[in-house]
């Protein structure tokens, strides 16, 4: 038995380390979250007035990867279309349920993909499976499978290179035949390179289906180390989360996780190689919150902070006490040490501990140097065999990062 060697398209995901997800729809007008259609009963034709008031008037494509890209997010996953079945694209005549049709009269993924392209982000396309929408998804399922190839074949053929393909909703008809071996090859014939997932919900977080899927969904869970060993193909591992407590725009929805519970959740994912994928939920006009858009922003600053390390760094079998781990990078290795607190004059700071010796086990060879990825200040260690002792300063007066990476030279 032995672990695959990744492809080279899942090797890159994996380097991506952190994605912005999106959910937008005509929902969003509503502020109750992408599921309000189903939870609230809303007959279908009240529903669907909610195209005829949809004007993207504060969309700003340039802003959302602006947005992306200081958060130190690879990529974008959009919504392009949500279980209520309308479209942010130009469906090309598959359906009039879509952005085109509205009054806002564009095609909101071509200027996605435009912006994201400008900014060296890579555009991921989110799609349903599950249709409230269309007829045919209870009448007729195979006609309704063949729609939604259609669809997708939309998709990879009118934007150019796109990053991937993320499926959602197979959940809701576990029995069924979903036909994915013909969905998937309509992605390898015109998109060969496109990774593909699609999520297999809060009841089956990790689990590994159709071959042809590139990665598995840990959806608002806690990722767990992959065992690869003997599988038939390398498949990479993503997490998904709520900023709140919805996806879709959710106006009353005021419990947010703390930029520090972020950055601790980031940090969790990459320990086990997992990618991190953030979810922002825009206004119904398009814009993003101020709330989400500095959560983003501070993640980003974190990032930087601390080295932008969190792209290729790789589990390596390094572990510390508790929450602390270790990643490697060719001749480095990255220890990231949590709940250090800040040093200094007692009448200022109120936080006491946290720092001194920090123990790592599993580390592969002698040790040259270590120091903090955020300033110079290097650190006494001592090594007995494979585990090394840090001495961890906290943190100066003026910083308190969460959690910090020190950089270890190995010889
Ligand atoms: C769930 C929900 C959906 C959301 C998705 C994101 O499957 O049905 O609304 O888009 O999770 O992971």
């Amino acid at each position: 038995m032995s672990i695959p060697k990744p492809e080279k398209r899942i090797a890159e995901f994996e380097n991506f380390g952190f994605g912005m997800f999106v959910h937008w729809g005509i929902y969003s007008q509503l502020g109750r979250g992408e599921w309000i259609q189903h939870q609230a009963k809303i007959p279908k034709e009240e529903y669907e007035r909610l195209a005829q008031t949809f004007t993207a008037s504060e969309f700003d494509a340039h802003q959302w990867a602006c947005i992306a890209k200081a958060a130190g997010a690879r990529y974008i996953t959009l919504t392009t279309r949500h279980h209520d079945g309308f479209s942010l694209y130009d469906t090309k005549g598959l359906s009039t349920y879509d952005a085109p049709h509205t009054p806002c009269g564009r095609d909101l993924i071509r200027e996605f993909v435009d912006a994201c392209n400008d900014a060296g982000i890579v555009p991921f396309f989110y799609h349903t499976t599950l249709d409230w929408h269309h007829p045919d998804f209870k009448n007729d399922f195979k006609a309704y499978l063949q729609y939604l190839r259609d669809s997708v074949e939309v998709l990879c053929t009118q934007y150019g290179k796109i990053g991937g393909l993320w499926f959602d909703g197979n959940w809701s008809r576990p029995d069924d035949d979903w036909e994915e071996d013909a969905l998937y090859a309509v992605i390898r014939k015109h998109q060969p390179e496109a990774i593909i997932v699609n999520n297999t919900g809060l009841g089956a977080r990790g689990q590994i289906g159709n071959l042809q899927l590139d990665s598995v969904t840990f959806e608002q869970g806690r990722p767990t180390p992959m065992d690869r060993e003997g599988m038939p193909k390398y498949v990479a591992a993503e997490m998904c989360h709520t900023m709140n407590r919805h996806w879709g725009h959710g106006a009353n929805d005021f419990n947010y996780k703390s930029l520090a519970h972020l950055i601790e959740t980031l940090c969790a994912c990459r320990r086990v190689g997992a990618n991190y994928l953030l979810n922002v939920g825009p206004l119904g006009s398009g814009k993003i919150s101020l709330m989400q858009e500095a959560l983003m922003r501070g993640i980003g600053d974190w990032v930087r902070e601390t080295g932008n390390v969190i792209y290729t760094a790789k589990p390596c079998g390094v572990d510390g006490e508790g929450k602390n781990f270790g990643l490697q990078d060719g001749d480095k290795l990255y220890l990231f040490v949590h709940d250090l607190s800040i040093v200094g004059d007692a009448n200022v700071t109120v936080e006491h501990g946290g720092a001194g010796a920090k123990t790592f086990r599993g580390i592969p060879r002698k040790v040259a140097s270590v120091r903090w990825t955020d300033c110079d200040e290097a650190l006494n260690f001592t090594q007995d065999g494979d585990t090394l002792q840090i001495e961890c300063t906290g943190y100066p007066y003026g910083k308190n990062l969460v959690v910090r990476v020190a950089e270890v030279t190995l010889e």
